[in-house]
């Protein structure tokens, strides 16, 4: 068993690609489009690929059955929620997929010669010639684009669960500022199920020139460290994992200080995980913890415990903290209260 275990370990990688192979061949579309249990040979022939390549198709889903990607009865395959999460409208978790197996090989090869450096790079930056993952996407529109791309589908996922189980959040404030809100995806979401409320996103002027402008969204080119919008209600999603102890500190003091002082219901929202969960389940444990090496190895930020965070929240200067109780999919929601 454990060298079963060793092998598995060691050719995982495949799963990753495996599931990058679903995007960009469409086939979760295929069998959608297909109306019901798809056979093998209209899969084939409807992505197309030539009929000596059917076996090796054959075994790419044999493995995505057994992964429960997809499902498989006797008339053929068949969707399953997570084959369903590439489908969804306006969502392209594809890009997901593709930008994470696509940032990882050429930098990983790095990370012993990393670990034996007393250096304060991080392991990107010796695989980029000293540069920064926010540098070199801003120099490869391509790559930049696609890491734009997989951070809004993951968000409209993550953002469309948030405002069905708990509407109350958004519910009693005017004037929401997305931090670091990137091309305006979450907002979007937001704006449309709460539709009274103004919303503005914040980020770099290179970013937000791809964002979307409509009538209830503003967007601001700027830098957080300098000045965020006023608002009586700051989102911070998925930015404070990026930083460091001290740069979150001074994120969330100037988010403090953009809080509209003459309302007293203004908050800061907080969307990160939280390593030491309480409910635990294997693979959330898990991804959380290969997350946070992602984050660790090519931004040299964190994932952070509950502990953690409640020491960063004090020292920026809140008075109270919530964080809500029920499980969201790998990520909690704190409201920060001046
Ligand atoms: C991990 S992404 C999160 C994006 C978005 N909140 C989401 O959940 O999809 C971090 C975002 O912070 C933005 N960012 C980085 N430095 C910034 C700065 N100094 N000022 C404003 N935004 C910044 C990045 O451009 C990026 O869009």
């Amino acid at each position: 068993m454990e060298l079963t275990g060793f092998i598995h370990q060691s050719i995982s990688y495949m799963s990753s690609w495996a599931l990058r192979f679903v995007a960009e061949l469409g086939i979760a579309n295929h069998i959608k489009a297909y109306g019901g249990p798809m056979p093998l040979h209209e899969l084939a022939r409807s992505i197309p690929i030539p009929p000596e390549k059917d076996l090796t198709l054959e075994s790419l889903m044999g493995l995505l059955v057994h992964q429960r990607v997809f499902a498989k009865c006797e008339g053929g395959y068949l969707l399953t929620p997570i084959s369903e999460i590439m489908l969804n409208e306006g969502s392209n978790m594809g890009a997901y997929v593709r930008f994470a197996t696509e940032l990882s090989p050429e930098q990983l090869l790095f990370t012993s010669k990393w670990f034996k450096e007393t250096s304060k790079s991080t392991v990107f930056q010796l695989a980029h010639n000293g540069k920064q993952a926010w540098e070199v996407m801003k120099e490869k529109p391509e790559l930049g684009n696609l890491a734009n791309e997989a951070m809004s589908s993951h968000s409209k996922e993550f953002v469309r669960i948030l405002v069905a189980r708990y509407p109350e959040i958004f519910e009693r404030i005017n004037n929401l500022v997305d931090v670091g809100g990137g091309t305006g995806s979450t907002v979007k979401i937001i704006a449309d199920s709460f539709p009274d409320l103004r919303c503005t996103v914040l980020d770099l002027p290179h970013v937000i020139d791809n964002a979307l402008n409509n009538d209830s969204i503003s967007v601001v080119g700027g830098d957080m460290f300098d000045k965020i919008p006023p608002g009586d209600a700051i989102l911070l999603k998925t930015v404070l994992h990026d930083w460091s102890d001290e740069d979150c500190v001074r994120i969330l003091k100037k988010c403090k200080e953009a809080i509209d002082s003459t309302i007293n219901n203004g908050k800061v929202i907080v969307v990160e995980m939280v390593l030491d969960a309480e409910t635990d389940d294997s693979k959330e444990t898990e991804t959380k913890l290969i997350y946070n090496l992602c984050l660790l190895f090519f931004l040299g930020s964190k994932e952070r415990t509950k502990k953690q965070w409640h020491d960063l929240i004090l020292c920026a200067g809140y008075s109270d903290y919530k964080i809500y109780p029920a499980r969201m999919p790998l990520y909690s929601v704190f409201e920060l209260y001046p």
